[in-house]
């Protein structure tokens, strides 16, 4: 989709995989951004000019002026943290005013982190290794309909009935089954406050109280200090369902900050080594109360981490993980622990994939230079005893190819097939597009996307802001005002006065490989169901699209007749027919940008022409996608060819010059080399878009200068005044 307007930003692992930093980054691009799950056992990271600031519940977004900022019903919310995360904010010089917190999120009472710690503690060794803030029991009590909502704290005396019910609760479980003595629990709830000078007269008074004090006294005195702190937060407490449905409903932009990675999942991760939410897509509309999400993105570091206890397939115990921990700077933002660190686990990412969708952005790229060989794993071997799992026998040698959400499974799971590939040496940490990337970089890259199923849509090479490559086609987010942004690159420097633009037609105003790639993979799923053949991977696909062929020869290619398929027609002319079914119902959509620059030059009466070979349904797709209706296509002959035809360039100029316009003052456009060397023969002035497969080193290549490259047709503007 062209410039979504809710986007998700989750975590795909075990947590840590740098989504403080994406957020951060992203934030540019929308009005409001909102957490929907967790509380502050998260520890999300920014560096903004050297300058490390961490967020536990607040969002990552914080810093940006005109973002407002949600902490939604789903999450578990300690005020104590809260303000003293705010205050230290505020001492930096940024400003808390656009923070809105949802009444109906649940209060992390300090029972809370007195039971995650009391529970950790008798499991000894079979601990979860929590990070003890009380977020297990907080939602536990959420789902026992005995918790306390941000609401509840402005309400003295609906606020002091709800304490006593859990301050007798919590004191006979925490005397009677953990054999805790009241003097000691009462020393836990105090020192459980911050100690930061902000909350002295709660700790004092609460220290006040001793084992001769009852339960009333206790629930009188954790009532007045809830209240109190509920009473400087009121200014922020919203409908925070409401607020981000009025957002979207003025069209601006909503960025969902994810919390905790999807290993951690209390449903799809490794249960019980989880934390007690749904920190995977589903998460997200329960947590805020919302229905729209246009796209998600999971976060996959380079390598793996994971914090806590729990199995760890990839886990590496040699000097490289060691130095990947070191190097990486693996330890905990919330707790300081050192992260376990492992390899790239491909099971792992195609469960991500599934659950999540298949849209990822790696991270930590640039902890990985100087590996000499990185490997990937690509199947485990479960090694335990035979057991029923998932309605399978599992026995000792069985191979997964599939990620089993359950440590009891897990843990007696190796890795069985590993991908190895050589690394590199380079300094990547300047690299700000793909083509900067050493090609052994690249080669990870695409064997990540190759055995997990996944398509990269952004690469960080570092922690900063600016350290990050947007992948070109894949990342789809625009700033409104992303054209008036300081170029990256100098794109063209020569001022010409073009009165006109040729556009190819795919992949140039419309994402056509996207489109076919999909429509040609859910077709070949369905045919799949009963006929016994290979669906291609998207990878295959890409690499025929890039050849630029007529559909007929691309679906040759890629579907050879199965063994067995005893029918008339060639099985790629079958498919094709399916395909061509499907693409009947199906409306296409524009490249990044693609409409509104399209309008823009318009308004400004530059001439703009369309060529293609393919007459037939171009005018319906365009205007599917959203162009105006007023534009010019030219073709010579209604059929499929080899593309472009350079006769379409004859019959576009001839119609120019007949409005007075000289081939100087025109200008071409495409996405292929193709495009290029037909525009050359024609003696266009020619610029390449990488909405396409086509990379700026084939454009090099094929002997266009790089300043004449851009990423999308946003970056048209500069060369056009
Ligand atoms: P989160 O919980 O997912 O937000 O991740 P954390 O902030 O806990 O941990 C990620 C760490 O990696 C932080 O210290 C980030 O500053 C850092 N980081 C994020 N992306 C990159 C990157 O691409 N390269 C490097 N070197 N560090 C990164
Ligand atoms: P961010 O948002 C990494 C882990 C804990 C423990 C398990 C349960 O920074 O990625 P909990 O306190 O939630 O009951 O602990 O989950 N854990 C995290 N690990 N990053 C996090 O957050 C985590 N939040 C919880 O270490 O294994
Ligand atoms: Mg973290």
């Amino acid at each position: 989709m062209e410039n979504p307007q809710v986007v998700a930003i989750l975590g795909g692992q075990w947590g840590d995989e740098g989504k403080g930093k994406v957020v951060d980054y992203a934030a540019a691009f929308f009005s409001l951004v909102a957490r929907a799950t967790g509380g502050n056992n998260a520890g999300h990271t920014i560096y903004i000019k050297g300058k490390k600031h961490v967020f536990h519940l607040l969002p990552s977004s914080m810093t940006w002026d005109n973002v407002d900022c949600v902490l939604g019903n789903g999450m578990v919310i300690d005020p104590f943290v809260l303000l003293s995360e705010m205050k230290s904010l505020v001492d930096k010089g940024f400003s808390t005013d656009r923070l809105y917190i949802s009444g109906n999120a649940h209060v992390i009472m300090l029972y809370h982190r007195t039971h995650d710690g009391y529970q950790e503690k008798s499991k000894g060794d079979g601990s979860i290794g929590t990070t003890k803030r009380g977020i297990g029991p907080a939602y536990a009590d959420k789902k026992h309909r005995t918790g306390i909502r941000m609401n509840d704290l402005l309400d003295r005396k609906m606020l002091y009935d709800k304490i006593l019910y859990n301050v007798k609760e919590k004191l006979g479980m925490f005397t009677h089954v953990y054999n805790a003595d009241k003097k000691e629990i009462i020393k836990e709830f105090w020192t459980s406050i911050p100690d930061n000078g902000l909350f002295n007269e709660y700790r004092e008074s609460l220290a006040a109280l001793d084992e001769d004090s009852d339960v009333e006294s206790i629930a009188e005195v954790m009532t007045r200090i809830y209240h109190s702190a509920g009473k400087m937060l009121v200014s922020h407490i919203a409908d925070s369902s409401r607020l981000i449905h009025d957002t979207i409903s003025k069209d601006k932009k909503v960025l969902l900050e994810g919390a905790q990675g999807l290993l951690l999942d209390i449903d799809h991760g490794t249960y019980p080594f989880v934390t007690s939410s749904n920190p995977s897509v589903g998460g997200l509309k329960t947590g805020l109360g919302i229905s729209k999400i246009d796209e998600v993105y999971s976060i996959i570091k380079a390598y793996t981490t994971r914090v806590g206890s729990g199995p760890f397939p990839t886990e590496m115990e040699d000097i490289v993980g060691q130095k990947i921990r070191e190097k990486g700077q693996e330890y905990g933002a919330t707790t300081g622990r050192p992260r376990r660190c492992g390899w790239h686990d491909a099971v792992l990412t195609r469960h991500t994939s599934k659950v999540n969708g298949k849209k990822i952005i790696i991270t930590k790229l640039d902890i990985l230079t100087g590996v000499d060989k990185i490997k990937i794993c690509n199947s485990y071997k479960y090694t335990g005893p035979k057991r029923l799992f998932n309605g399978e026998v599992y026995f000792s040698g069985k191979i997964l190819k599939d990620f089993p959400c359950d440590s009891t499974v897990l843990e007696h799971c190796v890795p069985e097939q590993w991908i190895e590939v050589d690394g590199w040496t380079e300094d990547i940490s300047g690299a700000r597009d793909m083509d900067s990337l050493p090609d052994n970089a690249r080669k990870y890259l695409k064997k990540i996307e190759e055995l997990g199923g996944v398509e990269i849509v952004l690469i960080s090479v570092g922690p900063e802001r600016d350290q990050t490559i947007e992948v070109p086609g894949r990342w789809l987010l625009r700033s409104p005002d992303s054209a008036s942004q300081p170029a990256t690159e100098v794109i063209n420097a020569d001022k010409k006065k073009y009165r006109a633009i040729i556009y190819d037609l795919d992949n140039t105003l419309l994402a056509t490989d996207d489109f076919v790639r999909i429509l040609m993979k859910e077709t070949a799923q369905k045919i799949g169901k009963y006929v016994r053949f290979k669906v291609p991977a998207d990878a295959e696909i890409a690499a025929v699209q890039k050849k630029n062929l007529p559909m007929e020869d691309m679906f040759d290619i890629l579907f050879p007749d199965p063994e067995e398929y005893m029918q008339n027609e060639p099985f790629s002319r079958f498919v094709l027919a399916r395909y061509r079914e499907s693409a009947k119902d199906l409306e296409y959509w524009a490249t990044p940008n693609g409409v509104s620059v399209f309008r823009e030059f318009e308004d400004k009466g530059i001439v703009q022409l369309i060529v293609t070979n393919r007459m037939s349904m171009a005018k319906e797709r365009l205007m599917q996608a959203g162009y105006p209706e007023n534009y010019f296509i030219f073709s010579p002959e209604n059929k499929e060819d080899r593309k472009p035809n350079p006769k379409v360039f004859k019959t576009a100029l001839a119609t120019l010059e007949s409005r007075g316009i000289k081939k100087e003052e025109v200008l071409s456009i495409g996405d292929h080399t193709d495009d290029y060397l037909a525009s050359l023969r024609a003696g266009l002035d020619f610029v390449g878009v990488l909405t396409g497969l086509t990379t700026k080193e084939d454009f090099k290549s094929a002997g266009l200068e790089g300043s004449r490259v851009i990423k999308d047709i946003v970056e048209l503007k500069k060369i056009i005044r």
